[in-house]
C-alpha cells in the first residue's frame, strides 16, 4: 500500500491540469456496449475505477483496446456474450451497477452483482430496480444478483418517475430504454452534466432523445445504435478540488491557472459560495484563473443534486472553511452520513464537529500534520488539502481511495510548488 507523505506550508504556483471525468466516462464505456461495432473514446482518464471498469466490461467477451499514457479507450462489443457482471469486480466499483441496463438493452438479458454499502453507509439501488421493471423487464434476486430479463428477448419501454432523482438510475435506465421496442419517459430525471454528456453520446449513436438536460427525459428505442468515436468532457470534480486548492494554499492576490476545466459544470451553487468567500474567478480562453483574497470569509453551504452544491466537494469544502476566519455550516442532504472525514481533520486540529446531517466548523485554527486515514474517495482529497496547509508532514494512509479518482495527483501537485510525494507503506509492519 502505498501513502502520501506532504510537508505543508509550500504556496500552490502556476497551473493544475483537469482530466477527463471519471464519472461521466464510465457511462460512456458503458454506452459502448450498446453498438456491435468499434467505439473509440478519447479523454479518459487513468485511473483505478476506469481499470477496473474495463474489467467487468471484459468479461462479458467485449475487447478493450485501452491505452492509458494516451487516454484513449476502443471497445468493441460485436463480440459480447456473457451476460454477467461478477460481485468479485462490481463490490470493487459501484457504478458497474450500469452493467444492469447497458445488458438488458443490448442483450435482452443480464445478471449483475448487488454492489451492497459503500465506505460512508448505505447507497440504495432501488431506483435502478424499478427503472429495468417499468421498461417491462422480469427482475429477480439470486444469492445477491439481480437477474432481469426481457419478455421476448427486448425491453417494451415505460414510464419511472425517480423520487429522488438519481444520477445512476437515469444513466442505467436510458441505457437500457435506448434500445426497447416502444418509447420510454424518465420523471425527475438527473441532468448533472455527466448525464447530459453521456446523453450527447447516445444520440451520436442514433438514440432518438428528447428533453435531455431537462427533468424529463424523453426516449424512443431504435433497433440498432452505431458505433462512434466520443470525447469525454472536464472532470468537474476535480475542478472543484482544484479551485479549492488554489484558494486555500495559492499566494494571496497571485492566480493559479487551471487547464482543461470548465466552471459551468460545477453548479451555480457551487460559485456563488466560492466566490462570496472572496476568491476570485476569471475565465479567459479556456483558462480559469483563481486568486485568493488576503482573507477568506466563511460561506455555509448545503449539498444538493445539480445545479446544486455537489456532494462530492462537501468534504474539500470543510477544509476551506477550516481556514476562514470565523465560523461556517456544511448541511449534507444528498447523503447525510457523508462525514467519515471530520475524525481525520479533527485528529490535524480541525476544530469541526458533526451535529446530525450538518458539520459546524469554527475556522482560523491551526491546522497540524499527523498520519491521518483515507476512507472514501473525496474523504482523502479532503486530507490531501488540509495536508497542503498544514504545520509539519501529514502521512496520508490507504491512497487507494484517491487513485479511484484522481489521475496523478502528486505530481500536478508537485508540478504546482506543493512539497508532496508517494511512499511505499506497509500499514500493518510493527512501528520500529
Ligand atoms: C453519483 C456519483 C457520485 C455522487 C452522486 C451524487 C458516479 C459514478 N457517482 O452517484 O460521485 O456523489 O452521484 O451526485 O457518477 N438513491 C436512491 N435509490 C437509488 C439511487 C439513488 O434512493 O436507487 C438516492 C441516493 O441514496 C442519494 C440520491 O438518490 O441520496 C442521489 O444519488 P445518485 O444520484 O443515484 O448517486 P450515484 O449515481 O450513486
Amino acid at each position: 500500500m502505498d501513502k502520501l507523505v506532504i510537508r505543508g506550508g509550500n504556496p500552490l504556483t502556476g497551473s493544475l491540469t483537469v482530466s477527463g471525468s471519471k464519472n461521466t466516462a464510465l457511462p460512456l464505456m458503458s454506452a459502448a456496449l450498446l453498438t456491435d461495432g468499434p467505439v473509440t473514446l478519447t479523454n479518459v482518464p487513468d485511473l483505478k475505477d476506469i481499470h477496473t471498469f474495463r474489467r467487468v466490461i471484459e468479461v462479458t467477451g467485449t475487447t478493450v483496446d485501452h491505452e492509458p499514457g494516451h487516454h484513449r479507450m476502443t471497445l468493441n462489443a460485436g463480440s459480447l456474450t456473457d451476460i454477467e457482471a461478477p460481485y468479485e469486480l462490481v463490490k470493487r466499483m459501484r457504478a458497474s451497477f450500469y452493467m444492469l441496463g447497458a445488458l438488458l438493452g443490448r442483450m435482452g438479458k443480464a445478471r449483475v452483482s448487488l454492489p451492497g454499502g459503500c465506505a460512508w453507509g448505505p447507497r440504495p439501488v432501488d431506483l435502478h430496480i424499478e427503472g429495468m421493471k417499468a421498461l417491462g423487464a422480469e427482475i429477480s434476486l439470486d444469492q445477491g444478483y439481480v437477474v432481469a430479463s426481457a419478455p421476448g428477448g427486448r425491453l417494451s419501454g415505460g414510464c419511472m418517475t425517480l423520487d429522488p432523482s438519481s444520477v445512476g438510475a437515469t444513466i442505467n435506465i436510458a441505457l437500457a430504454a435506448s434500445l426497447a421496442r416502444g418509447g420510454s419517459i424518465i420523471e425527475n430525471a438527473a441532468i448533472e452534466p455527466d448525464v447530459v454528456h453521456f446523453c450527447h453520446m447516445l444520440q451520436a449513436m442514433g438514440a432518438r432523445m428528447n428533453g435531455v438536460g431537462t427533468r424529463t427525459l424523453e426516449i424512443e428505442g431504435v433497433d440498432r445504435l452505431e458505433p462512434v468515436d466520443f470525447e469525454n468532457c472536464p472532470d468537474r470534480i476535480e475542478m472543484g478540488t482544484f479551485m479549492i486548492a488554489a484558494a486555500i494554499a495559492g499566494r494571496p492576490g497571485s492566480a493559479i491557472e487551471i487547464r482543461n476545466g470548465r466552471t459551468d459544470h460545477l453548479g451555480d451553487a457551487f460559485l456563488e459560495a466560492f466566490k462570496w468567500t472572496g476568491t476570485q474567478i476569471k475565465e479567459r480562453d479556456g483558462v480559469i484563473s483563481v486568486v485568493p483574497p488576503d482573507e477568506l470569509r466563511p460561506v455555509n453551504v448545503t449539498t444538493g443534486i445539480y445545479p446544486g452544491f455537489p456532494t462530492d466537494l462537501q468534504a474539500q469544502w470543510t477544509v476551506l472553511m477550516a481556514r476562514c476566519a470565523g465560523n461556517s455550516k456544511v448541511h449534507e442532504i444528498v447523503y447525510p452520513d457523508r462525514f467519515k472525514h471530520i475524525p481525520e481533520l479533527q485528529r490535524m486540529g480541525v476544530n469541526a464537529i458533526i451535529v446530525g446531517d450538518e458539520v459546524m466548523i469554527e475556522g482560523g485554527k491551526p491546522i497540524q500534520g499527523t498520519s491521518v486515514m483515507s476512507t472514501d474517495l473525496r474523504a482523502s482529497v479532503s486530507l490531501v488539502l488540509a495536508g497542503m496547509v498544514a504545520e509539519g508532514e501529514t502521512h496520508v494512509l490507504r491512497v487507494y481511495h484517491l487513485d479511484r479518482g484522481y489521475e496523478r495527483l502528486e505530481d500536478k501537485l508537485s508540478g504546482a510548488g506543493i512539497d508532496i510525494e508517494r511512499v511505499r507503506f506497509d500499514e500493518w509492519a510493527d512501528p520500529s
